[in-house]
């Protein structure tokens, strides 16, 4: 969508369709601007007609009415953003999205959308750009066009016009374009999610990720079974064995221009990409299976993360992300219950339930992530059934023993409008991996499930700060709400990028590091801003070579 920005709430605003957002009790005498020149040029009769419809502005609301020609635009939507008190940008986004599905419905092709006066302006049209861009995305592509209106208009154009007072400037121009080059990103991610699992293989997965590296400026190496088997990825391996469609091991990097900025320690991002999970021998059941294309949803976020942090975010640090991509399937060669598999790590895992796979596969990737040295590993994946029965479709589990690097995601979350809740990983639930022949189980007891997914995965990570999000509820909307069609949501992304813009910031305002360290303790922050160390030579002798020949 094409989005533009005016100064003054007088200003004209075209489009078929004029959106006035409003706080409960604005309806009344504390009227803002834009309520009262539309209630006038309609004579009085846009409030009346909403007072008398119920329209109280509660978070839930909508009124439309149509303006028979005595405004710009053919109708009026007010939206309910209900108590100013509990305003968060996230209940605009979601207005917007509401807004953007309205205007579809009415096959309206451009809206102008007042922007309501709040604390932080440039959040605020943030918000309501990637509410609209979010909201007006649709997965129809498989759907003939005579039997949808696919053809029809479509929205293209909105106009967004600030509140009085606020002008136009460089960084509502830059929060703008934030927001819709994330909205994109996470369409993008959404589509990847929504595509079938005979059209986003492993292999497909790979080249979207090339596409990402394209767009973002970053570097693109995908390796096949052959890297991976020379990176004695045995659980990867393990998981990968029963399906036909090739494995592909997926390395992003954005390095920043700035070769001091190139040289600190990178933060690393990991997603789940498995794109169909069968259960394998441990099959799952007709109606557990239907969905499990969205099993990929946590690489899906990362590339779209990945995309936005090259081309739009630049922190002066590196970011890599790690992704195994391959199917879970059942056959001769798949692997079985009862197998010990070798992880690249050394550890060896007895297979108790083939259904465990996603943090096998991860296993591998978290340690191959830690062998770059990284500030922070975050990963994202659809983990476990277990933590939908804990938090819903709505809320990401979040798990990791350092606080600080937990609560950093936690608030970069709050802040981009993603709702998350810490899980604890506690070693009271180890005994759950606890294997007779091996070092450890790939899955152990019912209770505690989403825990004992994350115990696992932290014998991986070693000492480097880690938080684990399980994106298994969130990832896939079972209906329409806000700017969230039902299916896939690209959780997740936003959150990520809102995690590297602070952590951008926050080095950003620390002082340069001192040439002679008289600092007797190293405080947290200097994680981040440490130089890097490169990798110790065998790790980098075992890099995958020539990898780009996959593409
Ligand atoms: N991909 C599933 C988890 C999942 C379930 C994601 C529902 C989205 C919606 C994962 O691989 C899985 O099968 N987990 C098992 C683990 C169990 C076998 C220990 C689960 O949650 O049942
Ligand atoms: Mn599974
Ligand atoms: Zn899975």
């Amino acid at each position: 969508m094409q989005f533009s920005l005016v100064s003054g709430e007088a200003a004209p605003v075209s489009g078929e369709l004029l959106v006035i957002p409003l706080f409960e009790g604005e309806l009344g005498d504390s009227a803002p601007a834009p309520l009262t020149a539309a209630d006038s040029a309609l004579e009085g009769r846009l409030r009346a007609a909403a007072t008398q419809e119920g329209f109280k502005a509660r978070p839930d609301q909508s009124f439309l009415m149509h303006t028979l020609g005595k405004l710009g635009s053919d109708r009026v939507l007010l939206l309910g953003l209900g108590n100013r008190a509990r305003f968060q940008p996230e209940v605009l986004r979601l207005a917007a999205g509401r807004a953007a599905k309205a205007a579809q419905r009415l096959k309206a092709t451009a809206v102008g959308f007042r922007v309501p006066a709040t604390d932080d302006a440039a959040m605020a049209v943030r918000a309501v750009v990637e509410g609209l861009e979010l909201g007006v995305y649709r997965f129809d592509k498989y759907k003939s066009a005579a039997r949808e209106d696919k053809g029809g208009p479509k929205l293209t154009r909105a106009t967004l016009s600030l509140p009085q007072g606020t002008e136009r400037s460089r960084a509502l121009d830059d929060a703008l374009h934030l927001g819709l080059k994330l909205a994109e990103a996470v369409n993008w991610a959404r589509d990847l999610v929504n595509e079938p699992p005979n059209v986003v293989t492993p292999i497909k997965l790979a080249q979207a990720a090339q596409q990402a590296a394209k767009e973002g400026g970053l570097t693109a190496e995908i390796g096949g079974r052959k890297e991976i088997e020379r990176l004695n990825m045995g659980m990867f391996l393990g998981v990968t064995a029963g399906s036909v469609q090739e494995p592909r091991l997926i390395h992003l990097v954005y390095t920043p221009k700035n070769a001091k900025d190139a040289k600190r320690a990178p933060l690393a991002l990991v997603g789940k990409a498995i794109t169909f999970d069968s259960g394998g021998l441990s099959l799952k059941p007709t109606e557990g299976m239907v969905e499990m294309k969205t099993d990929m949803a946590g690489s899906a976020a990362v590339l779209a993360a990945m995309k936005v942090i090259g081309s739009v975010v630049k922190p002066p640090f590196p970011v890599h992300a790690f992704i195994g991509a391959c199917e879970n399937m059942p056959s001769g060669t798949a692997y079985k219950p009862g197998d010990i598999l070798t992880a690249r790590s050394g550890k060896t895992v007895e297979i108790t339930n083939t259904d465990a796979e996603g943090r096998l596969v991860l296993g591998d990737m978290l340690t191959w992530a830690c062998e770059h040295e990284p500030s922070a590993i975050i990963d994202l994946a659809t983990l476990t059934g277990a933590c939908m029965v804990a938090l819903g479709n709505y809320i990401v589990g979040a798990f990791g023993d350092d606080d600080d690097t937990v609560n950093s995601v936690l608030t970069a979350a709050r802040a981009a409008g993603e709702e998350m809740w810490r899980l604890p990983v506690s070693d009271l639930q180890k005994d759950a991996l606890r294997s007779e022949v091996a070092d450890m189980k790939n899955s152990g007891e019912r209770w505690g499930g989403a825990i004992n997914a994350a115990l696992f995965l932290k014998e991986f990570v070693g000492n480097t700060p880690w938080v684990h999000l399980d994106i298994a509820g969130p990832s896939n909307s079972p209906k329409e709400r806000g700017y969230l069609n039902k299916g896939g949501t690209g959780v997740g992304a936003r959150t990520l990028v809102e995690l590297v813009r602070r952590r951008a910031t926050e080095l950003a305002s620390q002082p340069e590091p001192a040439k002679a360290p008289k600092a007797a303790k190293a405080p947290k922050a200097a994680r981040a801003s440490r130089p890097a160390r490169s990798p110790p030579r065998s790790l980098r002798a075992s890099e995958p070579r020539g990898l780009r020949a996959h593409a």
